[in-house]
């Protein structure tokens, strides 16, 4: 493999001085090690050393990666080549679960993770009527447009973003034609051919054009300002959430699946890319309790999770029953159908997390949705 050397300028919170430090950062890919330069002082940070697990497919602009236990992220490419090479490899779009679709909404995120697309952000989100009408000003004055305004904001979506080789062509190509009844015709394995009704109410959105997609990207992930409201209600709750092994495995759709068709509403739903204060704060009450704690905020903060509002009459204990054992080798011999016996590996990597006292339900989801997503 020839020795390809990427280039980013990262950044990573030094905690004890409380001051945000800025690196060049190498990656070279045939051996997969990595160099550091601090750039304030013009030294060398980090000597070239080999990083087991890292993976060019990781590293991308907005990415946090877990590097020598420091959370590192990526803020731009550093030079050329590296934006050259990986802005097609790398390519981005959006995509959205439209209102028709929200009872599939587990079947279509596992059709995105079974086609191949990284899936860099996720949020559920209520759109206003002036949100809409943003969105998709493009439309504006054309006959569809009130009935296409009606619809968007007649319940939650999902809004993502993909990414990867060619992303904005193949997710239009896995979401098909417009028309759901054409896409039956033509596309029949396509989501809108699945999924969709009609003209208006298909199931999907994907973005049609580089810049159009950099436009719905940054209306509902902004870089600056006020985030896109979240969906949660805060009442009847518990908290899930999907953990990074599971979400990197391609495992979230078929998990939302089976707790939609276990009866728990899924009200609320986004991803978080944790920090390791967060992680330590949110996992508190197991320090010193429970062996794996470290070991439980090092996966946690590995990469992207999936957090779920999901709601039902005492839904702590109820959503506890479906989860099964902590350990997912308990789980496979006593629940062989909870969530945890199937989708789990190890006592850390046991597929979700779920609250444990019915009192800290509520809790828990406060400190997703109104603490870190803010
Ligand atoms: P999208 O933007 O949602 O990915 O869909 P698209 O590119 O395939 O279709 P576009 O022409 O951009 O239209 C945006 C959405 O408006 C609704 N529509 N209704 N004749 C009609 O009733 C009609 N035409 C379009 C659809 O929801 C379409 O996805
Ligand atoms: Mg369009």
């Amino acid at each position: 493999m020839a020795d390809e050397r990427y280039c980013f300028l990262v950044e990573w919170y030094d905690q004890f001085a409380a001051l945000i430090r800025r690196y060049q950062l190498m990656y070279y890919s045939r051996d997969n090690s990595v160099e550091m330069f601090d750039i304030k002082n013009n030294r060398l940070f980090l000597k070239r050393t080999k990083c087991d697990g890292l993976r060019l497919e990781n590293l991308y602009v907005g990415a946090t990666v877990d590097l020598f236990s420091r959370q590192i992220n990526f803020i731009d490419y550093g030079d050329d080549f590296t934006k050259s090479r990986l802005a097609q490899q790398k390519e981005r779009t959006l995509g959205i679960i439209k209102p028709d679709a929200m009872s599939k909404v587990g079947q279509i995120i596992d059709a995105i993770f079974q086609c191949g697309f990284k899936v860099t952000q996720l949020k559920m989100c209520r759109l206003t009527r002036n949100e809409a009408f943003q969105f998709y000003q493009e439309h504006q004055g054309k006959t569809f447009f009130d009935n296409l305004i009606n619809f968007m904001t007649s319940g939650p979506v999902v809004a993502f973003e993909l990414m990867g080789v060619d992303a904005i062509t193949k997710w239009r190509e896995v979401i098909g034609p417009t028309d759901s009844a054409e896409a039956r015709k033509t596309a029949p394995m396509s989501l809108r051919a699945r999924f969709g009704k009609d003209n208006t109410q298909n199931a999907c959105h994907g973005s049609d054009s580089v810049a159009s997609a950099a436009r719905e990207i940054e209306f509902f992930f902004p870089s600056v300002g006020t985030v896109r409201q979240n969906t949660a209600k805060f009442t009847d709750c518990t908290c899930c959430v999907i953990k990074p092994h599971a979400v990197a495995a391609g495992n979230a759709g078929k998990i939302v699946s089976a707790i939609m068709d276990a009866g728990f509403e899924v009200s609320a739903m986004q991803m978080f890319h944790m920090e390791k204060a967060n992680a330590e704060e949110f996992y508190e009450v197991y320090k010193g309790v429970v062996q794996e704690y470290n070991a439980m905020v090092t996966e946690l903060t590995s990469g992207p999770s999936i957090a779920l509002e999901v709601r039902a009459q005492n839904a702590p204990v109820a959503f506890r029953e479906m989860t099964g054992p902590a350990d997912p080798e308990i789980a496979r011999h006593l629940r062989p159908r909870t969530l945890r016996a199937l989708y789990g590996q190890d006592k850390v990597k046991n597929a979700v997390h779920c609250t444990d006292l019915a009192e800290d339900g509520l809790l828990e989801i406060e400190y997703f949705f109104k603490v870190l997503d803010r």
